[in-house]
């Protein structure tokens, strides 16, 4: 701090300098730095607070800063403790006094704020192309599998037959919600706090509306105080990564199972499993599990920013610095895990057959006797308990309920007639699932087509 200010005699501690330093890290924010920064200083001429050829050189400064950082030729002095500092640094020693000019209006407090709202709208965009990115995969794949059969779960536990195709584009489902979730927080975020200063706004008369247009927000904070305090976005942010993690996650899971010898559902690309330093024949559904695993930094990152900021007085506290290494992290860490999904999903060989040998169990099919039943006026509860009973006697004759006779059934179920009797094919299963939302192949093949035209 010695660097600025003249209230200080000298120069911090040794330890200090290191303890309190961001610009490890917050260097990544430097393109939307910069971007404030133009804006700032435009304003700053326009308006005459500064002289308009001072505001002219700061921006032609800028533009030259932000092209050292992007060829990675920028001077970073460790002494400086973050972005804003080694920028504003930097145009001093260019421009002098014109460069001195530049934090008029400003502090670092919504300086900062504006940054990571900047970002946030970035990244938010990026990772909305990164989700359409995999669910275009899994529609691919869904496609291919419109009368696929499979059983589906319920308790990990066989339930009943559905395609293929329809367990994955429930996955799509959740990445659209997730999209969603990303557009709420981005339209929230989307103001602009510069002229909030260091807390109560400024004696300057500057024209925070014309930043926030040339920046592109919607609109200015209302309070300076909450402006500078506010981490909402970052919280919202982090939420909904979590919860594409959370997806992304339950999705691995599915596919370490199916890529068990158990299911032998789904076997994935060389390319995407690795094997044992110890154990020839494996091959392990790796990427899988470390999408299942990183879910965990990401939760940390939300559950680390909320305990920082839970207990924080007004307005900005040095605290709040610590909101972006758990954020960059889990941007990253989504960003990855979407990206390597993508291909992963396209590299998968179904087995057919071995999924339709699993749904093959009659007993998939007792629910749709009981709906049967329904349909000749039984009472739902009474038919379920005419089908469980028969259910019961073919498990103690130790038959599949295929093979039980008309009259074995009508033991059970007065009602039963031959029709009864075919019941016990997943595939007539699937068709007649066949309402909105169900899983029969007509249904499936018209949610594919939905999706291919929405994600195209
Ligand atoms: N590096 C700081 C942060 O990220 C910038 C704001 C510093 N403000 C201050 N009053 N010390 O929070």
């Amino acid at each position: 701090m010695a660097l600025w200010s003249g209230r200080f005699a000298g120069d911090t501690h040794g330890l200090v300098g290191k303890f309190s330093a961001s610009l490890g890290y917050d260097r990544r924010l430097y393109p939307y730095d910069i971007q404030g920064s133009i804006a700032h200083a435009r304003m700053l001429g326009a308006t005459g607070i500064i002289p308009p050829a001072d505001a002219a050189a700061l921006v032609k400064a800028l533009g030259e800063v932000r092209a050292a950082l992007d060829r990675g030729e920028f001077p970073f002095d460790e002494r400086l403790e973050d972005i804003h500092m080694s920028i504003e640094a930097a145009l001093i020693r260019k421009l002098g006094e014109a460069g001195a000019r530049l934090h008029t209006g400003r502090s670092r407090n919504d300086q900062v704020a504006t940054d990571e709202r900047l970002l946030l709208r970035a990244e938010a965009d990026a990772l909305t192309g990164r989700l359409v990115g995999l669910q275009q995969s899994l529609v691919r794949q869904a496609a291919a599998h419109t009368r696929t059969i499979l059983p589906g779960f319920t308790h990990l536990q066989h339930a009943q037959p559905v395609v293929f195709g329809h367990h994955l584009l429930a996955y799509v489902e959740m990445l659209e919600r997730d999209k969603g979730r990303l557009a709420d927080c981005r339209h929230r975020l989307n103001v602009c706090p510069l002229g909030s200063g260091a807390l109560a706004g400024s004696t300057l008369p500057l024209d925070r509306e014309r930043v926030a247009a040339e920046l592109e927000f919607d609109g200015v904070t209302r309070n300076s105080m909450d402006a500078v305090a506010d981490r909402d976005h970052l919280v919202e942010f982090l939420a909904a990564l979590a919860l594409i993690a959370m997806h992304t996650s339950r999705l691995a899971e599915d596919c370490v199972l199916w890529m068990s010898p158990e299911f032998g559902f789904v076997e994935f690309d060389d390319a995407f499993c690795t094997g044992s330093s110890l154990m020839p024949q494996k091959k392990n559904p790796d990427v899988a599990e470390l999408t299942r695993g990183k879910a965990g930094r990401v939760y940390g990152s939300l559950i680390g920013l909320l305990t920082v900021l839970k207990g924080l007085p007004l307005t900005y506290n040095r605290d709040l610095q610590e909101d972006k290494e758990g954020l960059f992290d889990a941007i990253d860490t989504v960003a990855a895990v979407l990206d390597v999904l993508a291909p992963m999903m396209d590299s998968a060989t179904v087995r057919v057959e071995r999924m339709r040998a699993a749904a093959a169990d009659p007993g998939l099919m007792a629910t749709d006797l009981a709906e049967w039943l329904v349909g000749q006026g039984v009472a739902f509860r009474d038919a379920h308990h005419q089908v469980g009973r028969f259910v019961g006697d073919c498990v103690r004759r130790g038959i599949g309920l295929d093979l039980a006779t008309l009259a074995q059934m009508r033991e059970h179920i007065p009602l039963a007639t031959e029709e009864c009797l075919k019941l016990f094919s997943p595939e007539r299963s699937v068709a007649a699932r066949d309402l909105p939302g169900g899983t029969a192949p007509a249904q499936v093949e018209r949610q594919v087509a939905f999706w291919q035209k929405r994600l195209a």
